[in-house]
């Protein structure tokens, strides 16, 4: 099977762990004695309910929750978790605070703004096409909450030091950099994560809410949009994505057992990004724009000299087998998707393939 197999760099869906995906071929015909598929188990079963339980505290021992935080799963992507954070977490008519560090935060903005009067962007890199972080943020107002895009996946930047926020919660998208890396939970009431990219499959979206959040549901929404409905009913209100979430309890099985915890997958993850930004800084046919703080350790993004160079990069790596480079539709360039199942071989024969490529065309 992993003879066949090419290195995947896609931005997401993206690379799972071949053993994640050896042990759903394996369980596909007879999920654990059940004699059906994943596919075919009831939700209601106690199968399937270990299953989501184990998914659950998996996440919270990764991320070192504590009983305040509840795991639920939802649907919608993460561009639902746009608009059912300012429906959920407006406290007192409040203002919502934003950062706007590009394509992904720029969306959440405007969903807030359909949904909230008083949206405050409170900072932004977009003077200098969002290739850095902001670091000076100005919280004055009283804030509902302050929502940052932990990582851009587009952009290639990274939150390295959060936002001291005192009393207000920060929220965050971290789509593409959830189980990358140690972080403090605590200033956070709400973290949400489309799985498609560090922790499973697409068609789940993982959201971690602190236990005062729920308070400050309004009553009037409608019941598939209120976290309190997730978080009452362990995310069984409905019909679940039960494979998306199976898929995301073998993700996190992965990091627990086989990585062995969200520190080793760090020291992995900085040895990656250590490997690429180095040759990328050591010559100067492959651009990083990213101010070198705010680079992200799981999207790195490229140009070379000329946009034919860059199409014809993609397609002779694609030949060599190794695909997804190819920069977002809106910003061009090239782009190499690190996340956690990438690993440290695969972006050494990326780096080999660049260096070699720079040899017969720089
Ligand atoms: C940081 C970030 N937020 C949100 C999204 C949108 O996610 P979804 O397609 O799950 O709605 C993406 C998708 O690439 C993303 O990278």
């Amino acid at each position: 099977m992993s003879e066949k197999r090419v290195l995947v760099f896609n931005p997401g869906p993206a690379a799972l762990p071949l053993p994640v995906l050896q042990k759903i071929q394996e369980e596909m015909l007879n999920f654990r004695e059940t004699g059906m598929s994943i596919l075919e188990v009831s939700h209601r079963s106690r199968e399937f309910e270990e299953v989501l339980n184990s998914a659950v505290e998996r996440i919270k021992r990764l991320l070192s929750l504590d009983e305040r935080f509840q795991v639920i799963f939802l649907q919608g992507g993460a561009s639902l978790q746009f608009a059912m954070v300012p429906m959920n977490c407006v406290e007192g008519g409040k203002p919502v605070a934003y950062v706007d560090t590009g394509y992904w935060s720029t969306k959440a903005i405007k969903e807030a703004q359909n949904i909230v009067d008083k949206v405050e962007v409170v900072a932004s890199s977009g003077d200098k096409n969002y290739t850095y972080i902001p670091k000076k943020i100005s919280l004055e107002s009283e804030f509902s909450y302050l929502h940052i895009t932990a990582n851009n996946t587009i952009r290639g930047t990274q939150w390295w030091e959060f936002p001291r926020t005192g009393n207000i919660p920060l929220i965050a998208d971290m789509s593409s950099d959830i189980f990358s890396r140690v972080f403090d939970p605590h200033p956070f009431g709400v973290i949400y994560a489309g799985a498609q990219k560090n922790a499973g499959p697409a068609g789940v979206t993982i959201v971690i809410i602190r236990e005062d959040m729920l308070e400050r549901v309004p009553r009037y929404l409608p019941t598939m949009l209120k976290y309190s409905t997730f978080a009452e009913s362990n995310s069984l209100c409905n019909t679940p994505p039960c494979f998306a979430v199976y898929v995301v309890e073998l993700v996190t099985q992965w990091l627990e057992e086989t990585i062995g915890g969200i520190a080793k997958m760090e020291e992995i993850n900085r040895k990656k990004a250590c490997l690429i930004y180095d040759y990328i800084d050591s010559q100067d046919f492959y651009i990083n724009p990213v101010q070198p703080e705010d680079r992200s350790w799981m999207n790195v993004v490229f140009t070379l000299p000329s946009p034919e160079l860059e199409s014809k990069f993609v397609k002779e790596a694609t030949q060599k087998g190794l695909v997804g480079l190819e920069g977002h539709r809106s910003v061009g360039g090239c782009r190499a998707s690190l996340y956690n199942a990438v690993s440290l071989e695969a972006v050494g024969m990326l780096v080999d393939f660049m260096k070699e490529f720079a040899r017969r065309n720089g």
